[in-house]
């Protein structure tokens, strides 16, 4: 892409379940859509892109940044998006996914879905003829994965390529540490899972990592060895429980991960690089899988981060919308017109 023009002027997928299903041309495609369309509307231009069209937004799960990023990026582009969950709709009671997906599929332009299962997003797909975004299951949290490495070119290591950039994701291996894994090594760099054995990240994203650092440079790997995080450009970490598995207490999980796996200052010093930058997908048990001091500090971009989250979603509804190129003519059309 030249800044306003798409490799692919349409999705490979009609859907957005994994950045698994994408290669690097196209997930960079939507990294600098995002991106685009951010600086516009940032600089005062408004789009209407999406107007008279529709999302609905199925939640199974709480959320807070991707329930508002989804709300007001349909809103910024002229669109509408409808908040459900189950409970407020006959899903659940006694009508299936599956009918839920035909209805949605009649009614809506697009739906995005956070679901306790991924075969219920996939399934939504499957039923629905519209576009479906994943807005994370228990397998992966694409959209944040696109957000996160929005924040990584916002704060990209002075100097450095891809190749060169260290990413090391600390603590348990959550669906965001599978997208990362994923997403990271997609784009050539290094990623590492630092946490313990009992909390491996699966060795099937290991080995898609690895794969993708073949084709695109960079590695892939797990460590225990706390040396792995010397060089470090970025520290991400994720809560330690409580997510998906609602069965085991939580002093089981402290046990596992705190000290160790504690994202505090001394952590920070052993990358022994004072740039490095912090991440964490949020929300964040505070003190627990990462400090105060971290996360408010000079060098969290947990805040820029937690932006991104809409400067990704616009971009996804753009993009899987079908408007993407039409929304770059457009604004490179009123840049000219300047
Ligand atoms: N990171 C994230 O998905 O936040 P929410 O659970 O608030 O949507």
């Amino acid at each position: 892409m030249d800044g306003y023009t798409l490799k692919n002027q349409k999705p490979t997928h009609k859907d957005f379940l994994d950045t698994s299903d994408f290669d690097q041309a196209e997930i960079m495609d939507i990294i600098r859509l995002s991106r685009t369309v951010r600086e516009y509307i940032k600089g005062g231009g408004y789009l209407n892109a999406l107007f008279h069209k529709t999302l609905a937004m199925l939640f199974e799960q709480k959320s807070t940044r991707t329930r508002v990023s989804f709300e007001v990026a349909m809103a910024q582009l002229g669109g509408h998006a409808l908040n459900l969950a189950p409970g407020a709709i006959q899903l659940g009671a006694h009508e299936t996914i599956e009918d839920t997906a035909r209805v949605f599929g009649r009614m809506c332009d697009m739906a995005m879905a956070r679901v306790d299962r991924h075969e219920s997003v996939e399934a939504l797909a499957r039923y629905a003829d519209i576009p479906v975004i994943n807005g994370m299951s228990d397998r992966v949290h694409p959209t944040q994965g696109v957000g996160d490495m929005i924040t990584v070119f916002d704060h990209w290591p002075e100097g450095k390529e891809a190749k060169d950039i260290k990413f090391v994701f600390v603590g348990d291996a959550t669906q965001v540490c599978n997208t990362l894994c994923e997403i990271t090594t997609k784009l050539g760099f290094n990623f590492v899972h630092y946490g313990p054995a009992n909390h491996k990240i699966g060795d099937e994203w290991l080995e898609k990592g690895r794969a993708n650092a073949e084709k695109y440079g960079g590695s892939c790997d797990w460590s225990e060895d706390p040396e792995c995080l010397r060089g470090a450009d970025f520290i991400y970490t994720d809560v330690w429980y409580g997510l998906y598995d609602k069965e085991t207490p939580k002093e089981v999980y402290m046990k596992d991960f705190y000290p160790k796996y504690q994202v505090n200052e001394e952590m920070m010093a052993a990358t022994e690089n004072p740039n490095c930058k912090f991440m964490h997908c949020l929300p964040a048990n505070r003190n627990e899988e990462v400090t105060d001091a971290v996360l408010d500090g000079a060098n969290s971009a947990a805040w820029d981060e937690a932006e991104n989250r809409l400067t990704a979603q616009r971009g996804l509804v753009l993009y899987f919308g079908g408007v993407a190129q039409a929304t770059l003519d457009y604004i490179k059309q009123q840049k000219e017109a300047k």
